[in-house]
């Protein structure tokens, strides 16, 4: 995807395809009154049908009309608040993305930068506008046959700026173009390896595939297998790994932008290629989704692939621990023990509660690279979805700055999260009578009680960890993986990169 940013251009210059907004009171934008004027009232008239009323998300393709040089003219409703909200914004954004990709449009003109946007100056609405456009173009479409793929895709997006911007906004307009295209890249990618059934996504085909991106960008990277996790006594890990035939990986990528020895940011991710729940089988219904449950080992991925694009001044390690949890004979059994890499026992109450035991290992294992702040992100608990629903991540953590920074790159990137409780008291509900912890802390408050069982295994370091059950992947028609929380995690670097 290219993208462009074009000043000064008149609207009578020839272009395939202009994209202007309307507003749903009538009042047309700067851009939209150009038109209307160089066509004669064109627009004005077409808009008196009242056909198209501008609804935020409502697309209209127009051809032929005169006076202007462009051939076709897209016109996005913005509805009819004086500044435009975010929430309306990501919904044109997107609807004008999925637009663009139902007509086949290859090359785009956007004229946006007259919409007021709430909260937001006129790059940060474009990183959205474009975020959203790009959005729409994603698909998966690898194993279908090849007729049944569209002719032509979205190639170049051409930005319109108005006359008056200054050198220093036409730089700030460039950086979120890179932004954008950067986590639109970074998040595909986390949702094609998602997306990917459980036969082809295994942990040794995920690691082949964090091996190939890092090897593309001069990535360090360590893979370990079972021999190494015996040794470094990741029984946790093992214990899940122990009833599938696919061997577990640990997926370790070091993106080293920062300085020489600077302490890193840590990324940890849950890489459950499949999640039958083992001998606590799960229920048939929508089991096809736990091939989602590495949803946070490819975002840990992505944002390292993200850094690496926009050249960030950080130290970044993502830790992916990679399994299957199916049910077997040699298949770890409710009311077995297993003992952790920091040494904790574990009573495996459920074996369905496998992913806080791969994590556990992963985050002990983050501890020999002297980490500036850890953080963990994983399709954790159902109960999460029913806490905060397929809107919003839940946060949780030991360290209240570092919280706070997740949550401020959840709202400036609208890729949101809200914060819970991690009080003292809920460890209450892990005790075991055997063990050092029971790996499961009953009905209420699951989500707590399951970062509970995290923050056992990061008391060492600032952390704080995202439960993305909720925001992962969407079910029903539109199933597919997000590319969340992605976004999220390439604001709070980039931001991080900022105040070094
Ligand atoms: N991967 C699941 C969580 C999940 C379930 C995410 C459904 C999204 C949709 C996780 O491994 C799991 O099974 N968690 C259990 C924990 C319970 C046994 C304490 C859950 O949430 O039911
Ligand atoms: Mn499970
Ligand atoms: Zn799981």
């Amino acid at each position: 995807m290219e993208i462009c940013i074009e000043q000064n251009r008149t609207l009578s210059e020839p272009c395939a395809c202009l994209v202007v907004a309307c507003q749903e009171n009538g009042q047309l934008t700067a851009s939209a009154e150009k038109v209307d004027e160089l066509s004669g009232g064109f627009l004005r008239r077409f808009l008196s049908y009242g056909d198209f009323t501008a609804e935020a998300g409502q697309c209209q393709l127009l051809y032929g009309i005169p006076g202007i040089g462009a051939e076709r003219l897209l016109l996005v409703g913005v509805g009819s608040e004086k500044k435009l909200s975010e929430g309306k914004l990501q919904k044109a954004a997107r609807a004008l993305g999925r637009e663009i990709a139902r007509s086949e449009l290859s090359e785009i003109h956007l004229a946006l930068a007259d919409v007021a946007v709430a909260h937001r100056s006129g790059a940060a609405a474009n990183e959205l506008w474009l975020r959203g456009i790009l959005d729409g173009q994603y698909r998966f479409d690898q194993h279908r046959q090849p007729a049944k793929r569209p002719r032509r895709s979205l190639r170049k997006i051409n930005i319109l700026l108005p006359e008056s911007g200054s050198e220093g906004e036409r730089q700030e307009w460039q950086q979120s173009c890179d932004l954008a295209l950067a986590i639109s890249r970074a998040s595909d990618w986390a949702r094609d390896l998602a997306n990917q059934p459980g036969n082809i996504c295994t942990p040794t085909w995920l690691a082949d595939q964090a091996v190939a991106m890092a090897q593309a960008r001069g990535i360090a990277y360590e893979i370990l297998g079972p021999a190494e996790m015996e040794e470094l006594g990741m029984h946790l890990l093992l214990g899940v790994a122990q009833g599938s035939r696919q061997e577990p990986r640990l997926i370790v990528l070091h993106y080293r932008g920062g300085a020489e020895g600077a302490a890193p940011i840590v990324l940890v991710g849950k890489g459950l290629t499949f999640d039958a729940g083992g001998i606590s089988l799960k229920p048939a219904d929508k089991m096809d989704e736990m091939k989602y449950d590495m949803c946070g080992g490819a975002a840990a991925l992505a944002a390292i692939q993200a850094a690496a694009d926009l050249a960030l001044p950080l130290n970044i390690t993502a830790i992916v621990p990679a399994s299957e949890n199916l049910p077997d004979g040699k298949a770890t059994k409710p009311g077995d023990i297993h003992r952790s890499m920091a040494g904790l026992t574990v009573e495996i109450i459920n074996t369905d509660a496998e992913g806080r035991l791969i994590l556990a290992d992963a985050l002990t294992y983050a501890k020999r690279f002297n980490p500036e702040a850890v953080i963990d992100m994983a399709t954790l608990t159902g109960a999460c979805v029913i806490a905060l629903g397929h809107q919003t991540a839940a946060v949780l953590g030991n360290h209240e700055g570092l919280v706070s920074e997740l949550l401020q790159a959840g709202r400036s990137s609208q890729d949101r999260a809200w914060e819970l409780p991690l009080f003292e008291e809920y460890q209450e509900q892990l005790k075991s009578p055997f063990a050092d912890l029971s790996n499961v802390g009953g009905r209420p408050a699951g989500t707590i009680t399951a970062a509970c069982f995290l923050s056992r295994f990061t008391e060492d370091y600032r952390w704080a960890h995202l439960d993305i059950a909720g925001v992962a992947w969407q079910s029903g028609d539109n199933k597919g993986a997000t590319g969340r929380p992605v976004p999220l995690l390439v604001h709070f670097l980039q931001h991080r990169a900022k105040a070094h």
